[in-house]
């Protein structure tokens, strides 16, 4: 059997020795050792037991599958319809994202319905969860507190206590007097949620864990956790503002495909149930910003991109981005300037998404290209300019999933110009009958598209604010 060996705490790397930097991360001082467990034995080595038989699929009983509501119908829709007794969930996010205020609040508002919770808090005071809970209304509450941080410890009280759900805040804190390797370690982190898992599963408690993820978004103390969970929340947002999205990165009793939107109030997380618009900033539209309707989840949200362009004085002209991926604002760069001819090489740019929203989906192209092309033509009004497609390095703008739904959403909100693939707008006449629904200005190709947000024609022409 290994002797113990050296492995990476930001991305578990196994290495034989030490080594200043990972190779698989590029961190440096990452590389700590870790002893072998000293359970265990080699496999096969028991007496022969009879084969196991298996099961038809037929004859597997779903039965009920007992899940407790949060009392927040935003989480519900993210876990798949509440927490599944018996299941373990891992909520990462940044530090200061609100993991803990979203768990305290969903704990108290479970605990004043009746559920029998727990949390295991190993990073704040029993002080510090009252003056939280206070601020979050919940002072009267009997919630159980547990402040601990030693994971044999903890199961012990989950045998003894049984709660329907616990939350353990967080994960990074615990550690084992049987592993020899410091809290927050790969091994101490590995250790404590199979430990947990174990529990949960023996005594039909929703296990909730926290886990703080590193800058670049990685869960720290890392992938690790992600296939021994049966769900994988992520919980995103920038401090300075105030919506925040929790979204399903594994889930194994539900779709992964939702998110849930809060904003951070004084009194805690408020849900947002209709977050179609609240990402657009307040007043009109101007040259240089473009709606875009994302697709999150089921739901559709307007988002809005910004843009600056300016002549620049440096060698190496500057690309600033926000919400947005910088490789991808090169590439539109490029093809605007190749392919519908704007000058926008020596020019610094600017693209910024507003509210904090990051755009990952590919229909965002067309608006951030627009924005751009817009920001650079001139400073007035643009009037509520909405566009969504696809953009190809050919110059292409090419058909989007769900268009429908995009258009739909545009329409909801009264946006008078709408920039969509030419594939896109026939496909919606299709469903809709031609010359029904808001008007479309079809699109093939990049230096098109800048030529209808551009033109006149389309600027002067519906002063009607779009409605939010
Ligand atoms: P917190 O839940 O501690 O974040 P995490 O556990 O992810 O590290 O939330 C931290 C921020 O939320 C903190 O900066 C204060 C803010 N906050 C509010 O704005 N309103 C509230 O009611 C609470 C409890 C916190
Ligand atoms: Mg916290």
């Amino acid at each position: 059997m290994r002797k113990g060996s050296f492995t990476c705490r930001e991305c578990g790397y196994a290495s034989p020795g030490w080594l200043g930097r990972c190779p698989g991360c590029g961190q440096w001082n990452t590389i700590s050792e870790e002893a072998a467990p000293a359970r265990g034995g080699s496999r096969g080595a028991g007496p022969p037991t009879a084969a196991p038989a298996p099961l038809h699929l037929s004859d597997v009983d779903l039965g009920a599958q007992a899940r407790a509501g949060t009392g927040l119908a935003e989480f519900d829709r993210v876990l798949g319809g509440g927490l599944v007794a018996g299941s373990v969930v891992l909520v990462g996010g940044e530090p200061g994202v609100g993991k803990s205020t979203l768990l305290l609040q969903t704990l108290l508002g479970m605990e004043a319905r009746g559920v029998a919770t727990l949390l295991v808090s190993g990073e704040e005071s029993a002080a510090q969860v009252k003056l939280r809970s206070v601020r979050l209304g919940g002072e009267g509450s009997r919630l159980r507190l547990l402040p601990e941080t030693q994971t044999e410890n903890v199961v012990a009280a989950l045998e003894h206590l049984k709660p329907a759900v616990c939350v353990v805040d967080s994960v990074q804190t615990l550690w084992s007097g049987q592993i020899n390797s410091t809290p927050g370690s790969v091994a101490q982190i590995r250790e404590a949620t199979s430990q947990l898992l174990r529990v949960a599963k023996d005594n039909g408690i929703a296990l909730v864990l926290v886990g703080h993820v590193t800058k670049d978004g990685e869960l720290a103390g890392p992938r690790v956790l992600e296939h021994m969970v049966d769900t994988v929340l992520s919980f995103e947002g920038e401090r300075a503002q105030p919506f925040r999205i929790l979204r399903a990165v594994k889930n194994r009793f539900g779709s992964t495909n939702e998110v849930g939107v809060f904003q951070m109030a004084e009194q805690g997380l408020v849900e947002v149930p209709d977050p179609s618009s609240v990402f657009l900033e307040e007043g009109d539209l101007r040259s240089g910003s473009v709606v875009v309707p994302v697709l999150e989840g089921s739901r559709c949200l307007l988002a809005e991109v910004q843009a600056l362009v300016a002549p620049s004085n440096l060698a190496m002209p500057q690309r600033v981005a926000r919400g947005v991926d910088r490789n991808r604002l090169a590439m539109l760069v490029a093809v605007l300037d190749r392919r519908a001819r704007l000058p926008l090489l020596k020019c610094d740019i600017f693209v910024n998404v507003a509210g904090g929203l990051v755009l990952e989906d590919p229909a965002a192209d067309l608006a951030v290209a627009l924005a751009i092309a817009t920001a650079w033509r001139d400073g007035s009004d643009g009037h509520g300019l909405a566009a969504f497609g696809e953009v190809s390095l050919t110059g292409k703008v090419r058909y989007v999933l769900q268009g429908e739904k995009r258009i739909q959403e545009l329409a909801r909100r009264r946006f008078p110009h709408i920039i969509v693939p030419s594939r896109n707008a026939e496909e919606f006449a299709g469903i809709v009958g031609a010359g029904d629904g808001p008007r479309l200005n079809a699109v093939g190709d990049v230096a098109e598209a800048v030529r209808q947000a551009t033109a006149r024609s389309i600027r002067g022409q519906d002063a009607s604010s779009p409605g939010r």
